[in-house]
Formats: C-alpha cells, sequence, structure tokens
C-alpha cells in the first residue's frame, strides 16, 4: 500500500476544537478571546424541551457569559427567510457573536447568520453558491453539536432551504467555518438510539468517501482513517449505552474528523444518489447512506481497489493481514456490510430503499437529480444515469 500525494492541494480546518469535561464551561473564555460579550444563542424547540438550552445558559451564567438574546424556533430544514428574520433581531440586540446548539438544521441557520451579518445586507440569498468572499465583519461563532454526523462543526458549507423556490441552496466559503467547535457529552446523550445509529453511519460514510474520493490527500485521509477507527469501536458502545461518556466523546469527535475531512476531500456517489432519494422521497439523510453505501462501494471497488483495501486494515486489521492482496478491497466491503448489519440489530434503521418509503416510479427523478449532483464530480468511478438506476435497484 503507497500513499498518493497530489501534485497540490489544499486543506483548511481553522476551527478550535474543546472537547470533553467542562468544553462548556470554556465557551465563555473562547467567545471573549474571539471579541464576543454579547453572543447570540440559536437552537431549537426539541433542545428547549429536553432542558439543553437551560443547561447550556446555566453554565454560561455561572462563567460569566450573558447571552444578547436566545431564538429557538427553527424549523427541521433551515430556511432563507429564518436566517434574514434572525439576522435583524440580531442587529435589534445588538449582538457580537453566534452561538449555535444543535443538529444540522441549527448550525446551518447559524452560518446563514453569520454569513449575513459579515458580509452585510437584509437578504442571505444574495451569498448563495459563492465560494468566494471578501473577508466581513468579524462575528465570533462558537457551535454545539447535538448529533454525531454531519461533522458541520468543521465544514465551510451550509445547506439553505429557499421555500419560494422550493429548492436547497448550497453555500460554500470557509468564513462558514465555526471558530470554535465543542464536544461536550451533556450536550449529546439526549440522542434516541436510531439518530446514533444514521447519524454515525453519515459520520462513516463521510470517512470512507473522503478517503477514496479523488481529491483526497494525505491530510485529508489521516483525519478519514481517525474517523474510521473511532466509529467502527465506538458506534455499537454509544447505542447500546446512551451515556456511556468514552462512546459518546468518541462519536462526537469522529464526526468532527470526519466533517474536517470531507470539507476538504469532498464526498462521493453515496452523497449524490442520497441527496436525492432524500429530497425526492424523504429518506433521512443518514439513512440513505446506511441503504446506500454497500451497493455504492461495489460499484466503485475497481477504480477504488487500492483505498478499499486500506481501509480494511483500519476497520479489521486482523482480517487485513489473513486476506490476501487481491481480495482486500472486496473484504472491506463485507466487513462494512456487517457491520451496518451489525447496527441494524441494535437500532430501527430500514434496510432497503422500498423499506424506507421510496417507490420505484420515482427512481428517474432520482437518477436525474444524482447526476446533477456536485458530490458526483470527486467520485473515483464515473456514473451515468443508467449507473445509477442500477444501484437504486441493488438498494431497493
Ligand atoms: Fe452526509
Amino acid at each position: 500500500m503507497s500513499m498518493y500525494i497530489p501534485s497540490y492541494f489544499e486543506f483548511v480546518n481553522s476551527a478550535k476544537l474543546l472537547a470533553g469535561d467542562y468544553a462548556l464551561e470554556n465557551i465563555t473564555e473562547e467567545m471573549s478571546l474571539l471579541g464576543s460579550s454579547r453572543p447570540f444563542l440559536l437552537s431549537d424547540k426539541g433542545l428547549e424541551k429536553v432542558g439543553s438550552v437551560k443547561t447550556l445558559l446555566d453554565i454560561f451564567s455561572k462563567s460569566g457569559l450573558k447571552v444578547s438574546g436566545v431564538f429557538t424556533d427553527i424549523p427541521l430544514d433551515s430556511s432563507i427567510l429564518k436566517v434574514n428574520e434572525i439576522a435583524s433581531l440580531y442587529r435589534k440586540a445588538n449582538a457580537d457573536g453566534i452561538i449555535a446548539l444543535g443538529g444540522g438544521s441549527v448550525i446551518d441557520t447559524a452560518k446563514g447568520l453569520r454569513m449575513l451579518i459579515s458580509q452585510g445586507g437584509k437578504d442571505i440569498l444574495k451569498y448563495a453558491g459563492a465560494e468566494v468572499l471578501p473577508r466581513g465583519m468579524n462575528v465570533p461563532f462558537t457551535v454545539i453539536p447535538t448529533t454525531s454526523g454531519t461533522g458541520s462543526e468543521a465544514t465551510g458549507v451550509a445547506v439553505i432551504k429557499d421555500e419560494e423556490k422550493e429548492v436547497k441552496l448550497e453555500f460554500i466559503s470557509s468564513y462558514l467555518l465555526p471558530d470554535v467547535a465543542v464536544l461536550d457529552t451533556r450536550m449529546l446523550e439526549s440522542m434516541p438510539p436510531r439518530i446514533t445509529a444514521i447519524t454515525g453511519l453519515d459520520a462513516l460514510t463521510h470517512a470512507i468517501e473522503a478517503y477514496s474520493s479523488m481529491q483526497r490527500n494525505p491530510v485529508s485521509q489521516a483525519y478519514a482513517i481517525a474517523a474510521m477507527r473511532l466509529i467502527i469501536e465506538y458506534l455499537p458502545i454509544a447505542i447500546k449505552e446512551p451515556h456511556n461518556k468514552k462512546a459518546r466523546l468518541a462519536m462526537a469527535n469522529a464526526a468532527y474528523i470526519a466533517g474536517a475531512s470531507f470539507s476538504n476531500s469532498m464526498v462521493g456517489i453515496v452523497h449524490a444518489i442520497g441527496h436525492s432519494v432524500g429530497a425526492v422521497s424523504g429518506v433521512p439523510h443518514g439513512e440513505a447512506m446506511s441503504i446506500l453505501l454497500v451497493p455504492s462501494m461495489k460499484y466503485n471497488v475497481n477504480e477504488a481497489r487500492e483505498e478499499y483495501s486500506d481501509i480494511l486494515l483500519y476497520i479489521a486489521g486482523d482480517v487485513y493481514a489473513s486476506t490476501p492482496n487481491e481480495n482486500r478491497a472486496e473484504k472491506a466491503i463485507e466487513v462494512l456490510s456487517a457491520f451496518v448489519d451489525q447496527i441494524r440489530t441494535m437500532a430501527p434503521v430500514r434496510k432497503t430503499l422500498s423499506e424506507a418509503g421510496v417507490k420505484k416510479e420515482d427512481f428517474q427523478k432520482i437518477a436525474n437529480r444524482a447526476i446533477n449532483d456536485g458530490a458526483l464530480i470527486v467520485n473515483p468511478r464515473a456514473a451515468d444515469r443508467d449507473d445509477v438506476l442500477r444501484i437504486l435497484s441493488e438498494a431497493f
């Protein structure tokens, strides 16, 4: 196995990581170092209900941090109108920084808010698709994820829905990267087994796709390896023992590390098809990943043979040693397939697209969207509509 080195690459991960005991207590000092003394807190109604928002506010007040406002009315899909609405509240409150506590939607909304406040103006729509933005106003930004999957706390990407046009817009900029990412098990323990399972399998997919992407590089691969190892060891424990702090922290780290990896290397065909299956048939993202991972890896196996063989070493070193070189890539797929099956015995995760409610008559629509998804560009093997249809059939 020889390590791949591209002739040129870039890698950015500027978020400072606070991980483990007392991470929440240290936010006050970090925000103050960044120049914020009146941050605005974004979260959602669910987290308010289970008490996480109050726990956080209590910790802040003990450490002397006063928030200038709290906004929890964030829908499941972040939205352009919501970002614009929160921006006007933020300005009215004279806030000087952002703290986001939540899952993907809260974090993406906060990223949109950060971009809008930093760049100025009243409508975030103006900045959709813009990769190159001038360095705007300094808006200190801390993210506390409450799920361990999207890795959004470590990426420069936000997906925000334009509800008027019914489309999800992708915002990409290194200025969307949080200044601080906070992984604290107190904010993660309320995750139910199904969410732990599907978000964990999303993170695993990030690591596998980033490791084998055409845009891979030694740094993103090193990150991907660490994430895979953590997930294989700790995801089953985090599902079985929701209050096992070590397993929760390990999974939070894995999601962050995999996020930093794919934010630089991009993902691949599992995500290209998964985004479409989500948009057309409403299958939750992580569940779509868990269903499409194995059929997509089988599709890629010849083009990604070397990378998949390496993956076997990281997820099952003993099996790697006893498997002849030419069979290692297929063996890696087998081991991953067994792992996903094992997770399905522990939490309610559906096994096929048909079980997840996808209709065969929607295949064309799904395939048409998938072949136009940006994630396909860096997949190790090119794919056309018929290839996508074949993967969909296999996953059905
Ligand atoms: Fe994902």
